[in-house]
């Protein structure tokens, strides 16, 4: 259960960027603004069939206050459990459907003096719209994105902008060997207070991390699409949850998530993913006496930060500040 306010969007237009990759343009029913987000954001798209996902928004809207409409590119997949085949068999232009209100957990970082934005495939959508932000504002990056081919490239028209063209490094699968990126040569000197950025397939995600292995781990950001595969999100050891503010102790079970346990004694947690990825169900907490299973805290956030959907106690007891 999330929340978070729900909209109701007319699909204004679909486009195809590339045989397995359709843009969904998202606007307001009856032509008002819509609510502004920053760079990075996404949104849940509760789809026919009852499937709801997550989608990054993959244009900067130019202001934080409203936008005049949504973006979205999504890619078949096809081992799709009926998220992505359901926008593209299903929803047509004209239609209406619900959405949540943008919600971010991969934002810019302010203290950064280069951000260095990496991009494999689809995982492109939220780093465009980062990198319309910070040429807007005339900040340092570098725009990496990987394809397979030129006929694998979504937004190509808004990679090349000329505001963006500047700072883009194409790497194409098939293409020319002169224009790839090696991973491991250009993550290997970190220069002072650059930010990297990653999203891409969980393949991708890995060659990143493990190039930048050597990095500070607040100085690198990562969206997923997905839990990795080997990524166990659900069960454990049995806890208990101690709630500080109300004063009581909640169990929670081996076959439990912390989000359940609590769901059980009437507390309702706002939940979206459930795999640890957009952060609907991040609570304030001893995050120090978590074992911290999510793909969207930085290692300052973890902290006092605790995602209730998957992550559980290190030890017997785990304190929040519910
Ligand atoms: S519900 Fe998405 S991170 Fe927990």
């Amino acid at each position: 259960m999330s929340l978070e306010r729900t909209l109701t969007v007319r699909v204004e237009r679909i486009s195809r960027e590339t045989p397995e990759i359709l843009a969904f343009e998202l606007a307001h029913p009856w032509g008002r603004a819509l609510p502004g987000y920053e760079a990075g954001a996404h949104i849940d798209v509760h789809m026919p069939g009852g499937f709801s996902r997550q989608y990054s928004l993959a244009r900067w809207s130019g202001a934080p206050s409203n936008a005049p409409s949504y973006v979205i590119g999504v890619k078949r997949e096809l081992a799709s459990r009926g998220g992505s085949a359901s926008m593209h068999e299903r929803v047509r232009e004209g239609d209406l459907i619900a959405i949540s209100t943008p919600r971010n957990t991969f934002p810019l970082r302010e203290e950064a003096t280069h951000h260095l934005l990496m991009a494999g495939g689809i995982g492109m959508t939220p780093l465009l719209a980062m990198a319309q932000a910070l040429a807007a504002r005339g900040a340092s990056f570098t725009l990496c994105v990987f394809a397979r081919s030129e006929e694998h490239l979504a937004f190509a028209d808004a990679l090349r902008a000329p505001a963006l063209a500047p700072h883009l490094r194409l790497h194409l699968d098939q293409g020319d060997a002169s224009q790839r990126i090696d991973l491991q040569a250009l993550l290997a000197d970190r220069a002072p207070d650059t930010h990297l950025y990653v999203c891409g397939p969980g393949g991708f995600m890995k060659a990143v991390r493990d190039a930048a292995a050597h990095w500070p781990e607040d100085a690198l950001h990562t969206e997923y699409f997905a839990a990795p595969t080997d990524a166990n999100t659900t069960t454990g050891l049995p806890f208990t949850l101690k709630l500080a503010q109300r004063g009581i102790t909640v169990p929670v079970a081996a076959d439990q998530t912390a989000v359940d346990a609590l769901h059980e004694v009437g507390i309702d947690i706002p939940v979206s993913c459930q795999q640890g990825l957009c952060g609907t169900c991040v609570v304030e907490g001893d995050g120090e006496a978590a074992e911290h299973r999510d793909f969207c805290l930085t290692g300052t956030e973890r902290r006092s930060k605790v995602a209730l959907c998957c992550s559980r106690a290190k030890g017997l007891e785990l304190v929040l500040q519910l």
